[in-house]
């Protein structure tokens, strides 16, 4: 596997892009791989830029992973990561921003965190004005027509259990059955303070030991790494 790139995004704020594409880049780092991690969401302060800060500045020695802050027309800086490492994550801010379309020209996946909880009691879709699932999925399919090569997936963060079980299934199964770009992954990752915990170090969970998160990531990175290299 070498110069695969891959863009987090998603519009929504809080649902997990920063916390997905640190974890990923850290699963690239610790399965062998040369990894690099670009935070392009110049909205926020914390996520990516600050897990990168505590990274370089903590005292642990964590994994080997390069990382870049880079916004506006990013094309070009992913492509030369690209050449350089085997694997280039990018956590991009909004859906429809110069980040996110410049980064999806030249990526091979674009990963979209998704929380379960856009649908109300009676199981219809939460959307207010607007429709926010199917302007993504449209947005997507914009993207892939500008990059022939650009597959396309949900990851389901913060993935109820008990009481709110059956929102994480209508929602794999609305966006399976409703959308052409956002099939969600087997794996899910579950709703754990561990992300925040490693987070708090510049860590993944896989870092701090032995988890069902850690557990979970292990098993997302798997299947990310079985949907790049299908044909
Ligand atoms: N699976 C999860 N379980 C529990 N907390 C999570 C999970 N994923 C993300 N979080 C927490 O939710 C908050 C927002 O996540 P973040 O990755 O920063 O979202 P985004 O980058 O989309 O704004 C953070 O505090 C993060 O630690
Ligand atoms: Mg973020």
């Amino acid at each position: 596997m070498s110069g695969n790139i891959i863009v987090v995004m998603n519009q929504k704020g809080g649902v997990g892009k920063s916390t997905v594409a640190t974890n990923i880049a850290v699963e690239s780092a610790l399965a062998g791989y040369n990894a690099c991690i670009i935070d392009a969401d110049p909205n926020r302060k914390q996520g990516t830029k600050s897990w990168i800060h505590k990274r370089v500045n903590g005292k642990y020695d964590f994994a080997q992973i390069e990382s870049r802050e880079c916004y506006g027309d990013i094309f070009d800086t992913v492509q030369a990561r690209a050449r350089e490492h085997d694997i280039v994550i990018v956590d991009c801010g909004g859906l429809d921003s110069t980040e996110s379309a410049s980064a999806c020209a030249t990526a091979h996946l674009a990963l979209v965190p998704i929380e379960c909880d856009i649908f109300d009691e009676q199981g219809e879709l939460l959307g207010f004005s607007s429709d926010p699932i199917s302007e993504m999925d449209n947005m997507l399919s914009r993207m892939k027509a500008g990059n022939r090569t650009l597959k396309t997936a949900t990851i389901l963060n913060k993935y109820p259990t008990s009481s709110f079980a059956k929102n994480g299934v209508l929602t794999r199964k609305y966006l399976t059955e409703r959308t052409k770009n956002l099939r969600p992954l087997k794996q899910t990752l579950k709703h754990s303070n561990e992300f925040s915990k490693a987070a708090a170090y510049g860590a993944g969970v896989s870092e701090m030991g032995s988890s069902p998160s850690a557990g979970q990531v292990q098993l997302v990175f798997k299947e990310i790494v079985e949907l790049l290299n299908e044909e």
